[in-house]
């Protein structure tokens, strides 16, 4: 999340995505939630986030506050109504907390504007530039699947903590972090036949080219069903796999989320970590609960994915999944949803060569996300 921009001329990752919209990277990722101090407090005390930036009734803001933590290059804002009525208030009490805003660090949030506005993105707001002694900040925000938008954040030479508006927080609490680096990838969730929609309003609208695809055959249990297509922008930094619910004996985990967000959202937000094993025994010691894996996962697993760095008894200890593509492996974790309703979750991700998404995993994690998903009753 530096200043430095230089880095855009990366090489291409993703051939078949267009340079119309250059991306940098994810600039930060705001929660609408019912009580964001508290929420504040949860991300910083069991994830390690680090106190960043404030606003609210101090700074001069009268209808909301929000909190901004950070831990490396992952960014979170977490943002309370503070009066009845309202979109804030609207948006909780129809999803429940959730995922407003994906954030997008660009060089130009005008253009970013007027590129995807003239190929069919809805506005949500036009380019705006907000000032402090700090510097000025371009902002700029098109809506995406159900009522998540994508804002485009243009920083140039800003110095401040966050953005104008905002104040340093400092604070005297500490905790240390978890090791987590950056946003691997970030899961929408959309309604039935709504996936190809969106997969083309990436492709037509931001340039995105499709990664994978998973049909219900590679994504089924013996109960449960979904389909995915990953897409990526041209320097691979964005990876947005899209999901939908496909027919299956019982209710699809997706529908399910449908159900009680009340509409396509954001599913789930996948962190890399450079050590996943320290990283999740951290998460799993200040309360963080994963999907439990059975132990008969281990016995076959070295078969399916081949010689791996790591010992295997830590990994099966606390429950990280494997999986092998063509170009290394990989070993990831899932929580259960952060949230009260079965809606939003994370997934914990350390990639060595493999640029996949954990195909070899998805049987294994769906039979326990059913087991989650019956005993809510919901399946
Ligand atoms: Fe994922």
């Amino acid at each position: 999340m530096s200043a430095d921009t230089s880095s855009l001329k990366l090489p291409k990752e993703n051939p078949g995505a267009e340079d119309f919209l250059p991306l940098l990277g994810t600039d930060y990722v705001e929660l609408y939630v019912g009580n964001a101090k508290q929420a504040a407090h949860y991300y910083r005390t069991a994830w390690g986030f680090q106190p960043v930036a404030y606003a609210g009734l101090e700074t001069g803001m009268k209808d909301r506050v929000s909190y901004v933590l950070q831990q490396d290059k992952i960014r979170l804002v977490l943002t309370s109504p503070l009066q009845q009525d309202g979109e804030i208030n609207e948006h909780i009490n129809k999803h429940g907390d959730g995922v407003k805003v994906v954030a997008l660090w660009v060089d130009d949030a005008a253009k970013s504007w007027k590129e995807t506005t003239s190929r069919g993105a809805e506005s949500y707001f036009e380019p705006k530039t907000i000032e402090d002694n700090h510097g000025k900040v371009v902002l700029s925000g098109i809506h995406t699947y159900g009522e998540t938008v994508h804002i485009f954040v243009e920083r140039g030479d800003y110095k401040g903590v966050f953005m104008p508006g905002y104040r340093e927080w400092k604070s005297d609490f500490e905790t240390p972090e978890v090791g987590l680096k950056f946003i691997d990838h970030m899961v929408g969730n959309v309604g039935w036949n709504e996936m190809n929609k969106w997969c083309e309003f990436y492709a037509k609208v931001m340039g995105f080219a499709q990664l994978v695809s998973f049909d219900d055959k590679d994504i089924s249990t013996e109960y449960t069903a979904l389909m995915s297509k990953v897409m990526s922008n041209g320097n691979g930094r964005i990876k947005f796999p899209i999901n939908e619910p496909a027919e299956g004996k019982k209710k699809s985990q997706i529908e399910e989320y449908i159900d009680f967000y009340n509409g396509a959202g954001v599913q789930h937000i996948a962190v890399a970590t450079d050590n996943i094993i320290t990283t999740v025994k951290a998460l799993k010691s200040r309360g963080v609960e994963f999907l439990y894996v059975p132990e008969t996962y281990y016995e076959t697993v070295l078969d399916r994915v081949g010689e791996i760095d790591e010992d295997l008894e830590p990994l099966k200890e606390l429950g990280i999944l494997i999986d092998r593509d063509d170009e290394g492996y990989l070993l990831q974790l899932f929580t259960k949803p952060v949230l009260d309703r079965p809606t939003m979750f994370f997934e914990i991700i350390q990639r060595k060569g493999a640029k996949s998404f954990g195909k070899g995993n998805f049987k294994a994690l769906f039979e326990a996300i059913e087991r989650e998903q019956e005993s809510r009753g919901t399946l």
